[in-house]
């Protein structure tokens, strides 16, 4: 089996961090897996993760050295326009378009509403009886309400968004059987919600970048969708897992889980360490070779693909003390988890407000929070993200 294979199997999850320790040492730019003469890369320092993030002539576009020539189908227009995958000038134009409504200062203005959202859905778990699965009944609906409510999706649909971006998210980590049906209902159900948006705008995302498309060539249908889709799919499982991640390091860490219950204004540290020690995120996305070129002594051909491990490089030992240390109150967190770069993440702020808030009414509605008994959370089998299958706790 390729290490490529490997990757998304549980087991490699439990072991990471040794592997990435010892890539780290001996094989930094790692050769995952060749087929067809195309290789795909893994590099795991912290140094070199950085340098691959912002040098543009890795590419985000892969068109621009694979130009398709198929005729557009549907689920090429929602995901080919993605300012993930594209690079300047594009990815500047979509990019500034949405960042005033994910700087820290509107985002801010959503606290009352994270607050409501979390005391109500702690309200819920606690009425339950025995141990409750922390991700289920909370840190998976906290931020899928959440990005629901800032771009304007009704409640009564929210279900069905939900089932939709997890096809979406788990088609993105292999093959998914429902993929093509519910990605043309995606589609439809957008087309339907745009033009509701239209005729009746309210205060929302969609409201808002619908007018920049009718305003000028700011923004196409089809960038639209991709960016619709962008934002539920980044905003969604990636702060589910950091949600649960940090709360499962806490659980694994008393001493350190005390003293944050003893002074709640560590909280936000709690959270950087959170997205170091457990990344949300363990891979950034693809990066494609434009040219033949050496990468700190490895060949690189035109064509091939590079991952950054952000998980290896926020372990990495050249830069932090005691990286495999859980510590809450870490100074100087400078970690990766958020990518690094003109594609750093633009919803870091609502990610890590969510984190905190949601972090801080557990801490302080269930002070007595624990794994229940019997139970070893196992990482889920995905290649980008890390997160666990279920959390059970006793409240
Ligand atoms: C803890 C939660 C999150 C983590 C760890 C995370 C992590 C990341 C990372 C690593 C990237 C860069 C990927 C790459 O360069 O290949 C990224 C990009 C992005 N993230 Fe997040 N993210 C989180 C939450 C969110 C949220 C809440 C939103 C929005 C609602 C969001 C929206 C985006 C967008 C739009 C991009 C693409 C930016 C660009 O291409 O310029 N993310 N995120």
């Amino acid at each position: 089996m390729s290490t490529k294979e490997k990757v998304f199997q549980s087991q490699f999850k439990e072991g990471a961090y040794p592997f990435y320790e010892e890539l780290r040492q001996d094989n930094p730019i790692f050769k995952m897996s060749e087929v067809h003469n195309q290789t795909t890369w893994m590099v795991t320092r912290y140094s070199d993760v950085k340098e691959l993030l912002k040098t543009p002539s890795f590419l985000k576009d892969f068109s621009k050295l694979y130009p398709n020539e198929d005729e557009e189908n549907v689920e090429q227009t929602i995901f080919s326009n993605m300012m993930l995958d594209l690079d300047p000038p594009d990815h500047t134009r979509l990019r500034k378009l949405v960042t005033p409504y994910f700087n820290p200062k509107t985002i801010s203005r959503l606290s009352p509403r994270i607050d409501e959202i979390a005391k109500e859905l702690i309200e819920n778990m606690k009425n339950k009886q025995g141990p409750v699965d922390l991700i289920d009944e909370f840190a998976f609906p906290l931020p899928i309400i959440v990005i629901s409510e800032l771009l304007g999706v009704p409640p009564e649909d929210r279900n069905s968004f939900r089932k939709w971006s997890n096809t979406i998210v788990s088609a993105s980590e292999g093959e998914h059987p429902q993929f093509s049906q519910d990605v043309k209902d995606f589609v439809a159900y957008l087309d339907d919600l745009f033009e509701r948006r239209r005729t009746d705008p309210k205060d929302d995302l969609i409201s808002n970048l619908i007018q920049a498309e009718e305003e000028g060539e700011q923004l196409s249908r089809n960038e639209l969708y991709s960016m619709v889709v962008l934002l539920i799919i980044a905003g969604h499982e990636t702060t589910v897992n950091l949600i649960a991640n940090t709360i499962y390091a806490l659980l694994q860490h008393p001493d350190q889980f005390n003293r944050l219950k003893e002074d709640h204004s560590l909280i936000e540290s709690a959270i950087e360490e959170g997205l170091r020690y457990y990344s949300p995120v363990d891979f950034s996305t693809a990066r494609w070779v434009e040219d033949d070129r050496e990468f700190h002594g490895t060949t690189l051909k035109q064509g091939d693909v590079i991952f950054a491990s952000l998980s290896s490089a926020n372990r990495d030992e050249q830069k932090f003390e005691n990286a495999c240390s859980f510590d809450i109150t870490r100074p100087n967190n400078q970690h990766v988890a958020f990518g690094f770069g003109i594609h750093f993440c633009l919803g870091a702020p609502l990610a890590r407000l969510e984190g905190k808030i949601a972090i801080q009414h557990l801490l302080t509605a269930c002070p007595n929070l624990k794994l229940a008994p019997y139970t070893t959370p196992t990482w889920r089998k995905m290649f980008l993200l890390r997160g666990l299958e279920q959390l059970n706790v006793t409240l």
